[in-house]
């Protein structure tokens, strides 16, 4: 098997989560929320979080595609994930909401880029028509990362978010699928 390989020529691999990678999800999710200005959840909602629970984990397996959880590993470690819910109205079952996160020394390495591309390629093979997502206005990075991958913005909230700083606005940004 070819893995894809970094910024740095190390090669990491994308596969579907177990419930073994619960703590590490965890952990990804503990190192984002206080954080000012990544992710919704404030430390204190990250226990909630199903993907921190083997047993939820277990479960996105087995939804039948309505909830899908990769994550990114290199060397072993969980270096990140991303994950697919769809939105639970029947009027809206070909849509899915897409949220995704590294660990810190993971970053700005191209993993980002290979999750979203495999996020999506999974999307489109499962029969969802639509991802959508939101970022907060000041997350640059993560911003141009949608971009590449053609999603594009279609709203916005404003002073949505309520952070350390300030309030910031969140966008909505979303990728129509063949
Ligand atoms: C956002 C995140 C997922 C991006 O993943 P990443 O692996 O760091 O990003 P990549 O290295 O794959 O970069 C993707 C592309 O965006 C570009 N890019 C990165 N930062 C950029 C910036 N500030 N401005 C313009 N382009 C930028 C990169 O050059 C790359 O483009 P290329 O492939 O053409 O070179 C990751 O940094 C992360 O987990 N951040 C913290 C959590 C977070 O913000 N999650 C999203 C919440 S909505």
């Amino acid at each position: 098997m070819d893995l894809p390989v970094d910024a740095r020529g190390a090669s990491f691999l994308i596969r579907e989560a177990v419930p073994e990678d619960a703590p590490a999800l965890g952990a990804i999710l503990a190192e984002l929320a206080p954080i000012d200005g990544f992710i919704l959840l404030s430390p204190e909602e990250v226990a909630g979080e199903p993907s921190a629970h083997g047993g939820d984990v277990m479960r996105a397996n087995a939804c039948g595609g309505r909830w899908l959880l990769f994550v990114a590993e290199q060397d072993g470690v969980v270096a990140g994930m991303v994950d697919l819910r769809a939105v639970p109205l029947r009027r809206c079952a070909h849509v899915c909401e897409l949220g995704i996160g590294l660990r810190a020394g993971f970053r700005d390495r191209g993993v980002g880029k290979a999750l979203m591309e495999h996020a999506i390629r999974a999307a489109s093979a499962q029969g969802f028509r639509k991802i959508r997502l939101m970022v907060i206005a000041s997350n640059t990075r993560a911003i141009a990362l949608y971009r590449k991958t053609r999603f594009v913005e279609t709203g916005r909230f404003r002073d949505e978010v309520r952070l350390g700083r300030g309030f910031e606005d969140l966008l909505v940004m979303e990728r129509t699928l063949p």
